[in-house]
């Protein structure tokens, strides 16, 4: 299904295509399809160049893996997730390589890894949809994750599906409007809170 954003000044396509579905066709994901995505997230510039991203991936070929990753899913976003052929965990490495200090920013280079893998998916014509619901203790123990790693996110990935497949609130939700919040909200100049008058209306 198609649901595009409406931006008001024009972006990629990629970009503007790039939407979060519940719903997901049972075909499989080509594997060099899947490495090609996995090369976008590889290219992610990161503080340090520490690449601190790391990804447990399960696809339906594995089905002992695939259930180990979807296990560690909250269990709406399992209910959902298991229509995906793919399923990964983000994680990330807190600690630099280089000197051990704390890198403040290993979510940011997760995220910004993230946003690379899935204009990649879009532009393959399979679609992503990242969750902030997982159980982080249960993915620790069930892929014996070091201390010093922290898993911080889960992501189904597949080709689009019928959204009539759906449960009908989920069903609501994914035919629903996308919104965004207006530039003067969060694009601020001389305070935080006041809009650059680059973006006033
Ligand atoms: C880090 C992150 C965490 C998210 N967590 C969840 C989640 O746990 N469950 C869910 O159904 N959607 C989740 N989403 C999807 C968002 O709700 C979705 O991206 C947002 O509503 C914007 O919609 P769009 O991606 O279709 O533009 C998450 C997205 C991101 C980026």
């Amino acid at each position: 299904m198609d649901k595009p954003a409406k931006p008001n000044h024009e972006i990629l396509d990629v970009l503007s295509r790039r939407w979060s579905p519940r719903a997901f066709d049972s075909r499989p994901v080509e594997q060099d399809k899947l490495l090609r995505l996995f090369e976008a997230a590889r290219w992610s510039a990161s503080s340090f160049n520490e690449q601190p991203w790391r990804f447990i991936v399960g696809t339906k070929d594995d089905p002992e893996q695939y259930e180990k990753v979807l296990s560690c899913l909250v269990e709406f976003n399992a209910s959902w997730a298991s229509g995906a052929p793919v399923v990964m965990l983000g994680l990330t490495k807190k600690t630099f390589t280089r000197g051990g200090k704390f890198n403040r920013v290993h979510q940011h280079d997760l995220g910004l890894a993230m946003g690379n893998l899935s204009a990649q998916a879009t532009a393959e014509g399979l679609f992503l949809h990242q969750m902030a619901g997982i159980e982080p203790d249960r993915v620790r123990e069930v892929f014996n994750v070091p201390e010093d790693f922290e898993p911080q996110t889960g992501c189904a990935i597949g080709y689009g599906g019928d959204p009539q497949s759906l449960p009908e609130k989920m069903r609501d939700d994914e035919v629903a409007p996308r919104t965004r919040k207006a530039f003067d909200e969060f694009i601020f100049g001389e305070a935080f809170g006041k809009p650059s008058p680059l973006v006033q209306r």
